[in-house]
């Protein structure tokens, strides 16, 4: 009877523990930084971040088995705080670049994009090659600032996107240089409503080749390794391709690597 009696407890234990191992197995959070002020791939729904790369990301760390958390930063930190180990992760429309490759461990790039010009409606710029001598605006530490600065423009580096555009809207730059597909949406929203002369522009040119991945600090070879099957997975059967497509965004894969 005793023996019978300590089984129970024993098993009635046992179970105890199961359940309060089950209920704090909460899943390891993995932090990604991000700089929200680039749609479609990173952006503000009231205080939540949405858009392309965080359902790219939600999918990938579903797959890891770990729970996603955003941590809002400037971009020209996101690099700097992965590559100290700050972040798990860094995901901000990131153009891969040899020089960002001499501080950062990149996965493979999963779509290609490109810097664009934008204009107001009615400029006498019309093409990159009547950015000579022109000022123009960008957001600091971007390939838009690096593309910028290598032309010999008259480069006004703000921290926020909002800002680079506002320098434009209102005349303290004739030109702005941002990725295309952020461009397209930013423009389109500011457009509305505006009269055909209050427009802003995009020029057609594509003017580089960006291709984006999302960016972590060197140690992590074997974690990226496994994002980069999850990715790949992920180009092959269509998800990415779907998910720009949900945010109306065109699509361009990358190059197979
Ligand atoms: N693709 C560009 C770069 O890597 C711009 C990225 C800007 N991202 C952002 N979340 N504001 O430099």
């Amino acid at each position: 009877m005793k023996k019978l009696l300590s089984f129970v407890l024993v098993l009635a234990m046992l179970s105890l523990g199961v359940l309060t191992f089950a209920s704090c197995s909460v899943k390891e959070k993995f932090v990604i930084a991000t700089s929200p002020d680039f749609p479609p791939f990173e952006y503000l729904e009231g205080k939540k971040v949405v858009g392309i790369e965080v359902e790219i990301m939600q999918n990938i760390c579903e797959k890891l088995g770990k729970k996603a958390v955003f941590k809002q930063i400037d971009f020209d930190s996101v690099l700097v705080g992965v590559a100290a180990g700050k972040f798990d992760c860094g995901m901000s429309g990131i153009t891969v670049t040899d020089a960002r490759k001499e501080n950062t461990l990149f996965t493979d790039p999963y779509c290609l994009a490109a810097q664009a010009i934008v204009v107001k409606e009615g400029s006498s710029i019309t093409c990159k090659a009547d950015l000579a001598g022109k000022k123009v605006s960008v957001q600091t530490s971007t390939t838009a600032e690096d593309f910028c600065l290598e032309n010999d423009y008259d480069v006004l580096a703000f921290q926020a996107n909002n800002d680079a555009e506002l320098a434009l809207v209102n005349g303290n730059v004739d030109a702005w240089v941002i990725d295309d597909l952020t461009a397209a949406k930013m423009v389109k929203e500011y457009n509305e409503g505006k009269e055909d002369n209050a427009k802003l522009k995009i020029l057609s040119e594509a003017m580089t080749t960006e291709p984006y991945a999302f960016a972590f600090a060197f140690g992590n070879e074997e974690l990226v390794k496994q994002i980069n099957e999850i990715q790949k997975e992920m180009l092959e059967d269509g998800t990415i391709a779907a998910i720009f497509a949900k945010y109306d965004a065109p699509y361009t894969a990358p190059e197979a690597n």
